[in-house]
């Protein structure tokens, strides 16, 4: 035991990552976390996609400390300020620009759900209809609109309430694999009498991140793309998770060549971990009246420091092919893995940075948890079941810190898993 018992008298029984992990984090750089007794870990969760860019990114936290040392203005709701102009016109040239999009961007409280509320009440607004679409699996948030959105059991439990105004689709592959869930739900739509009214939005995720790492084809991305078209219902993108480059473009609706109507980042926009949530919203459906939603926190200018700093990685395509090569890397060790265990124990799920082992038996995740924390390495478990072991490594870990996170878990499979030993040689050739 690392905590003291008062500890978990005082802290709610809410608390729960911390239970399954009894380490006391004190100092983190990178990739690499350190304890109050100075062990180290390899960090394979990035503060669940909040740390894309490593823990006291130096670049970033160089410019943070310069604006902090000169008294520049930490909350300023939504008053102008000399860093959020900053950030705007920074984000308009090196995102929106150079991808062709046209956004009008809207700063919610620093909360992925409090975005996804923004969103929700917006497409309501713009469109007059109630009902919005979600998907099995999805994760919004567990504020209450977001929560109605979201299909995880537990969570909806938890509401209190019930959950109105959301219907429920199934999400691409939900059926297997020879089934387009796609044809079904144009189906629902397009039946005289099936019960289904147009949505005034199809709210997803590309990746569904807490729903176990499932990925929509840009196939069917672009089927739910031309069906809301064909309803007058607003694509809204929930990229809290995926987005920010964790699965290989700054936007994970890139390769899809999709474009939303709305979209939701938080996460990793601020880049240092420091809240902030940001709601894009096509210049069309911007028909909010002034201060509609509003929220405190909506102007911290630490965040926007950070958040303009971060966007230094997107001038040029290097970030991006390193997260490609990455990728791979982790591609190959995972499917070695797989490749070692009995046919049907496991399959590699997710795309870029975001990939993991879906295992038949749920429990094998989180006794993987348990080991790779032994081993030093920092990962977590999702999908409904807790059945897939997660890997998000920062985009900006560097190759030795990747290979030694995959050695570790080799390790842990070893031991949980008893698959042959660790061909690290083997890694260390492709990293
Ligand atoms: C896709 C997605 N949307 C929304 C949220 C909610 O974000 P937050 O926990 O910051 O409210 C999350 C959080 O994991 C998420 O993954």
């Amino acid at each position: 035991m690392n905590t003291s018992t008062s500890i978990y008298q005082l802290e709610s029984n809410v608390r729960s990552y911390c239970r399954d992990c009894d380490v006391v984090f004190a100092t983190g750089r990178g990739a690499t976390l350190t304890d109050v007794h100075g062990l180290s870990y390899v960090d394979f969760f990035a503060g669940a996609g909040s740390l894309n860019y490593g823990h006291n990114n130096p670049h970033l936290k160089k410019q943070l400390l310069a604006y902090i040392e000169q008294d520049g203005v930490t909350n300023t709701l939504d008053f102008h300020s000399d860093a959020k102009t900053r950030f705007i016109e920074r984000f308009e040239q090196v995102i929106l620009k150079p991808r062709g999009l046209h956004y009008k961007l809207q700063f919610t409280g620093p909360t992925g759900t409090n975005a996804v509320e923004a969103a929700l009440k917006l497409a309501r607004k713009a469109t007059g209809r109630s009902t919005v679409a979600a998907f099995t699996h999805a994760f919004h948030g567990v504020s209450l609109g977001a929560l109605a959105a979201t299909a995880n059991a537990d969570k909806r439990g938890a509401g209190g309430v019930e959950l109105s105004n959301v219907v429920r689709l199934p999400y691409d592959g939900f059926f297997g694999p020879d089934i387009d869930s796609a044809d079904i739900i144009a189906t629902l739509y397009s039946t005289a009498g099936s019960g289904y009214e147009k949505p005034a939005a199809i709210i997803l995720e590309t990746v569904q991140g807490e729903g176990g790492l499932n990925c929509a084809s840009t196939h069917w991305l672009k089927r739910i793309e031309q069906l809301c078209k064909d309803l007058g219902a607003l694509l809204i993108i929930d990229d809290i998770q995926a987005g920010c480059g964790r699965t290989g473009s700054f936007f994970s609706f890139e390769p899809a060549g999709i474009s939303p109507d709305i979209v939701c980042l938080s996460k990793s926009i601020s880049g240092y971990g420091l809240p902030m949530s940001l709601v894009l919203i096509k210049p069309e459906h911007d028909c909010w009246a002034p201060g509609e939603h509003n929220g405190t926190f909506r102007g911290s200018n630490p965040a926007f420091v950070t958040a303009c700093a971060a966007l230094d990685y997107w001038q040029d395509t290097r970030l991006q092919d390193t997260i490609g090569v990455y990728s791979r890397l982790i591609r190959t060790a995972l499917e070695t893995l797989v490749a070692q265990t009995s046919p049907g124990t496991a399959q590699v799920v997710g795309r870029g940075l975001f990939m993991g082992l879906k295992f038949s038996d749920p429990d094998t995740a989180s006794r993987l948890v348990s080991a790779c924390l032994e081993q030093g390495l920092l990962v977590e478990t999702c999908g409904p079941q807790s059945e897939v072991l997660k890997l998000m490594p920062p985009l900006t870990i560097d190759a030795h810190t990747l290979t030694l996170g995959l050695e570790k878990l080799q390790q842990a499979c070893l031991n949980v898993l008893c698959v042959p030993t660790p061909t690290a040689t083997a890694l260390r050739g492709i990293a």
